[in-house]
């Protein structure tokens, strides 16, 4: 018995991951069921008109073809509801499959065509002939700047950027400014596990459906407010996601088409959309950026302007944080940020991966990289010098920052001393090598949660709650913040998510469930040890009967007295001398809001890029990402890790590899599967050095955590792109940098 901690803080291996390689974790699409049929999704082939006439006979005909559901005969079959229910829905008209002849964006769900097999329903969906009047469509963003409006409504999390100061004067008076305009394309999800929903039908009218989603209670709710069908007539589970990175936010088509087709069919339907209908949901928005930065000759900050426009859909307005990171990230008197919206004729974006600060953060970090040249002055140290303990748009302290850490032992692990800043300097064989850095920041949530906890007579704890794990750790962080909190061997407990009926958690998003439901569970595990001492002083003769709860301590599945640790007993003993089976508590942690309201609570990173450019032939090789991670506590250093590794992935992917390509002709994209959509393999993926450096955050949550889950990726992209500046002289701001931009 002592201090130290047994699971917390340990590099555990994921509790789930046997399930998960031996294929004993079943997703959406892995459920079955006698006479389960199944849904195939017709997409539009216009962005923007009607459809004249929609022919299923050829379709119907096929023997072994359930039903063909179109606008023709779905009207008046769900959205009963005004009140549509969606935990993430930007403000807007949301959109109603299958319920008029307009189409609205390329790839709209038109059809879905049911059949007693996959292969048939795929077939039968071939002979589904449309004919379309189109209209004309508009989806370019960079063609439409003239049309950008500032967002309507509001959305839950979105800050309206604060200005300050007077950035005009500033600017016009600083001696030295960067201005820079930069452009990222639609980014889309591609997870491993496409969406897919797996509706079983009962007799009794009651579904249970299977669901890709970040939120089962979303799904829930979802499915009760379109279909009109009460709380008791839907269970909605979701136990395991093969990743999601935001598109599991919203509910999905696929949600819909599968418990339409099971009510109205009286069967179980499963319904998956394919890797090209991925492209067919939300996706990061198409956004332009324009920096301007002024400085004075030592470096400090003068003046920033970030202005950003990006492309939403008709319906609805999505909007994100992009600019506002550029009033937190530095010590800046006179700071103007704007925001803008341009509709056009694609589906909404949605959130992805640090949504906004990805883009936003890009263009800041180059724009300071522009600077630090300009200034010739090392970019680490202009960052240096313009640190801020503050967060200047709210005139906030943080809770913790421990970003000047970060900064010394990534570049000191890095070897940035060593750099030559001199563009075209530095060369391996015949390649061009670069250096480059950038900071990262993203939101440190807590956000409400509840958890439930049962402790049993064979000493066993099952704790749970309505949360996901899609593919981030939860099952294993929550079973060691239970194990310890309660003194437990880790085997002894398991934790429970993705089931509605489990205690209220929101959306696994915003890297916040580590530190919203890990409360809760913590939580209630302090109330199981509380019943467990009201249960032990009733034990005849007991011990315990004076002490206190301060008084004691659980370890090894035994309840200690601090001062005299040689007097225990075991808690499996309290339960059988007490003649109790179970005891059940369920947790409503309430935060500090008075205190948490005096700071602000953010992760910084700092990461640093070598790149390796071969000017011949335009290649580019991320060869060494060095990145430290300030987030608050670290519950489990190895899926923290591999969390920070897959956003570092997915930031030289987004500075290198993916782009979708839209034609305007067709409104749509049009390399919309992974042979044309690129993402990095194995062999693009060199040294990623992880390093955390830990703060002691007692304002944030009882835990001390900040999340993990998107700082990673921020930054990154800039940092890749201010590397290749380093490598080649050329400054490129249009992501990717394909070959065609160095040449
Ligand atoms: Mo994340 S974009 O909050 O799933």
């Amino acid at each position: 018995m002592n201090n130290e901690t047994t699971y917390i803080g340990r590099p555990m291996n994921r509790v789930d991951g046997y399930a998960k390689v031996t294929g004993d974790a079943k997703y959406a699409a892995d459920y079955h069921a006698k006479g389960l049929c199944y849904g195939v999704v017709v997409s539009a082939g216009i962005a923007r008109g009607r459809i004249v006439d929609i022919d299923t006979s050829a379709a119907l005909q096929l023997e072994g073809v359930l039903q063909v559901f179109t606008h023709q005969n779905v009207s008046g079959l769900a959205w009963f509801n005004r009140s549509y229910k969606d935990m993430d829905a930007p403000p807007g008209k949301h959109f109603r499959y299958l319920q008029t002849d307009m189409v609205a964006y390329s790839q709209q769900p038109v059809a879905l065509v049911v059949a007693e097999t996959f292969e048939l329903a795929r077939y039968a969906a071939t002979l589904v002939n449309i004919s379309y009047e189109a209209d004309a469509h508009t989806t370019s963003l960079t063609g439409n700047l003239d049309k950008a409006r500032p967002p309507k409504g509001k959305k839950t999390g979105f800050k309206k950027p604060a200005n300050r100061g007077h950035f005009d004067k500033a600017f016009k008076e600083a001696p030295v400014r960067a201005e820079a305009t930069y452009y990222q394309g639609a980014e889309h999800h591609n997870p491993m596990e496409m969406h897919a929903t797996t509706v079983l039908y009962y007799k009794n009218g009651s579904i249970t459906v299977y669901d890709k989603t970040q939120g089962v209670l979303n799904t829930q709710s979802y499915v009760k407010s379109v279909f009109g069908l009460s709380g008791k007539k839907v269970k909605a589970l979701s136990p395991f996601v093969g990743g999601a990175f935001g598109s599991g936010l919203r509910p999905q088509y696929q949600l819909f088409m599968a418990v339409l087709a099971a009510l109205e069919l009286k069967r179980s339907v499963k319904v998956m959309l394919t890797r090209q209908q991925m492209f067919s949901l939300g996706f990061r928005p198409i956004t332009q950026q324009t920096l301007s930065i002024g400085a004075v000759e030592d470096g400090s900050l003068q003046a920033i302007s970030h202005q950003a426009v990006s492309g939403t859909s008709q319906f609805e307005d999505y909007v994100e944080n992009i600019v506002n990171w550029s009033g937190m990230l530095y010590h800046c008197k006179n700071v103007q940020q704007d925001y803008k919206l341009v509709s056009l004729d694609t589906y909404t974006p949605l959130d992805m991966r640090a949504p906004g600060a990805v883009t936003g953060v890009f263009g800041l970090e180059c724009a300071m990289d522009e600077l630090a040249y300009k200034l010739n002055m090392d970019p680490l140290e202009l960052r240096r010098i313009n640190y801020s303990v503050e967060d200047g748009s709210m005139k906030k302290p943080y809770s913790s920052k421990g970003l000047m850490d970060c900064y010394e032992q990534a570049a000191a692990r890095f070897g940035w001393s060593q750099r030559n800043p001199a563009p075209r300097s530095m060369k391996t064989g015949r390649l061009l090598t670069g250096w480059g850095m950038a900071t990262g920041m993203w939101d440190a949530m807590t956000v409400p949660a509840r958890a439930k906890a049962t402790f049993t007579a064979d000493g066993k704890l099952t704790v749970g709650s309505a949360t996901a794990d899609i593919g981030t750790g939860t099952y294993t962080i929550m079973t060691q913040i239970a194990a310890e909190t309660l003194g437990l061997p880790i085997d002894n407990v398991t934790f429970q998510l993705g089931d509605a009926s489990l205690p209220f958690a929101y959306l696994e998003g915003g890297s916040a469930t580590a530190a919203s439901v890990g409360t809760a569970v913590q939580k209630a595990c302090l109330q199981i040890r509380e019943r467990l001492l009201s249960l032990a002083k009733d034990i005849p003769d007991s011990p315990f009967r004076e002490l206190s709860i301060e008084q004691l301590t659980f370890a090894d599945g035994k309840m200690y007295m601090i001062e005299t640790p040689a007097n225990f007993i075991h808690l499996k003993d309290i339960m059988t001398l007490t003649e109790t089976d179970a005891v059940n508590v369920t947790s409503t942690p309430l935060p500090n809001i008075f205190k948490q309201m005096k700071y602000a609570k953010n992760t910084h990173s700092a990461v640093f890029v070598e790149v390796q450019v071969d000017e011949e032939l335009g290649l580019v090789k991320v060869s060494r990402v060095v990145s430290a991670i300030a987030a608050g506590r670290i519950l489990n250093p190895k899926t923290a890790r591999s969390q920070i590794m897959g956003g570092i992935v997915w930031g030289i992917s987004g500075a290198l590899y993916e782009e979708s390509v839209m034609d305007h002709q067709f409104g749509r994209f049009v390399n919309h599967n992974y042979a044309e959509y690129h993402i990095p393999v194995n062999l693009d993926i060199n040294d990623i050095e992880v390093i955390f450096v830990e703060e002691n955050d007692d304002v944030v949550n009882p835990l001390g955590v900040k999340g993990v889950g998107e700082i990673g990726q921020v930054g990154v992209a800039a940092a890749v792109a201010n590397a290749i500046f380093h490598a080649t002289g050329k400054r490129i701001r249009d992501l990717p940098v394909t070959l065609d931009k160095l040449l």
